[in-house]
């Protein structure tokens, strides 16, 4: 019988860690991974991550319970564990205290640009430890097999972790973070270049993974930022990791924020228009911003962006301020359906590379097929390492 491409072997050191087919983790994504393209990307072979950032615990649940329906493989819940964040603090707080100058200007823009008061639902946004802890607690109930820490060093919820029989993935952008994660004994690094989508760091993927994975031997090590097909994949094992993790390619799949149309959190129009975006998108169109998060965020820019930039907008490090100042505007460009002033289109400079929608299975199938033709039949044949 003939060999199907989801037939390929391509396993590594990761396959055996998370009990999943091939090497590739679909990276969590805030507003794009929820249960469906989770449970696709491991029914697919892969890793599916839902992003927890913006629910509440009780919406995560409900997440992971509908991604347990869907799937019986292996899936992963991405969130941020700062424990530097305040006891708890609640999103009318944030906006009580935010300050002045900040509100003036946004209070500015949106007169200027005419963006009406949102009504209804507007985002939410980890604020608080609470928040953090109890998400951590509804991973436990639920027995997540994996956790992953997009953002600050998780040790405090380590030992529970384990205890419960959790792998625990941590996210870095540079050789510091990750000896800091490795030290306190997370299980597997994930390392993001800058090239990367969503928040991210100043150094490149391919100077990046290498030195990664010479700081913390014998830590696994995954790669990402700039990751989209086999050869990605290839160089990136390459460079010694074990595994990818890849966000822009899965931001347009078929499956990407099915979940949040269906929530009613987002509506059609909107996610097809950033599905467009990224499809339509040069290797420069993608661009770091302080404006969304106050962070640094690589995002398909647009005209309410461009405009905080122009006029030097202040920017409020402190998180989640920005977020929340800007989520306040943009709930209103949604509710008018202003096109171009849409901000929230987080996206990788590999999507210049990324020119068709798939299905999630459809990304990895193709993944895998050119990572394995690489190593078998391309290299071998255009690499010459025989006697001289
Ligand atoms: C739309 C979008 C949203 C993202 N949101 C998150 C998030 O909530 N948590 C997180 O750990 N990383 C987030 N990221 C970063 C990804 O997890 C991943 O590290 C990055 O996309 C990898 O680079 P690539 O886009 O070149 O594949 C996001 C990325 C994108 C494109």
């Amino acid at each position: 019988m003939a060999t199907t491409r989801s037939e390929k072997i391509l396993r590594t050191k990761l396959c055996d860690m998370l009990g999943i087919k091939y090497p590739i983790i679909q990276a969590g994504m805030g507003t794009v991974s929820g249960p469906t393209l989770a449970a696709a990307v491991s029914n697919a072979g892969g890793l599916g991550v839902i992003a927890a950032i913006d629910l509440l615990p009780d919406e995560l649940r409900r997440w992971i319970r509908k991604t347990k329906a869907l799937t019986d493989k292996p899936f992963a819940v991405d969130t941020i564990f700062v424990k530097s964040l305040p006891k708890s603090l609640t999103m009318d707080e944030v906006r009580e205290q935010m300050p002045a100058e900040s509100m003036d200007f946004a209070g500015k823009v949106r007169k200027e640009i005419g963006i009406p008061e949102a009504t209804g639902r507007t985002d939410t946004m980890i604020a608080s430890r609470q928040i953090i802890e109890e998400q951590f607690q509804v991973c436990i109930e639920e027995k997540v097999p994996v956790l992953v820490s997009a953002l600050g060093n998780p040790e405090w919820m380590l030992p529970q972790a384990h205890a419960n029989g959790m792998t625990v993935m941590g996210l870095v952008g540079n050789v510091k973070e990750a000896r800091q994660v490795a030290e306190v004994g997370v299980d597997i690094i994930i390392a993001q270049g800058h090239e990367g989508g969503g928040h991210t760091g100043r150094i490149g993927t391919l100077a990046l993974i290498p030195q990664v994975v010479d700081a913390v031997h014998p830590t696994p090590v995954v790669a990402a930022g700039g990751i989209a097909d086999g050869r990605g994949l290839v160089a990136s094992l390459a460079l010694g990791a074990v595994g990818v993790w890849c966000g822009t390619a899965f931001a347009v799949s078929h499956e990407a924020c099915v979940d949040h149309i269906e929530d009613g959190i987002y509506t059609q129009w909107e996610i097809d228009l950033r599905k467009q975006k990224i499809l339509d998108a040069t290797e420069d169109d993608p661009r770091i911003t302080r404006v969304i998060t106050g962070k640094t965020l690589r995002n398909l820019s647009n005209k309410l962006v461009q405009k905080w930039e122009e006029e030097r907008g202040p920017i409020i490090k402190q998180w989640p301020f920005q977020c929340v100042l800007i989520g306040d505007l943009q709930e209103g460009v949604r509710q008018k359906q202003m096109k171009e002033y849409h901000p929230w289109a987080p996206a990788g400079q590999i999507a210049g590379m990324i020119k068709e929608l798939k299905s999630s299975r459809q990304i990895v199938d193709d993944m895998v097929a050119e990572a394995v033709e690489i190593l078998s039949r391309k290299l071998p044949q255009e690499v010459d390492i025989g006697p001289a």
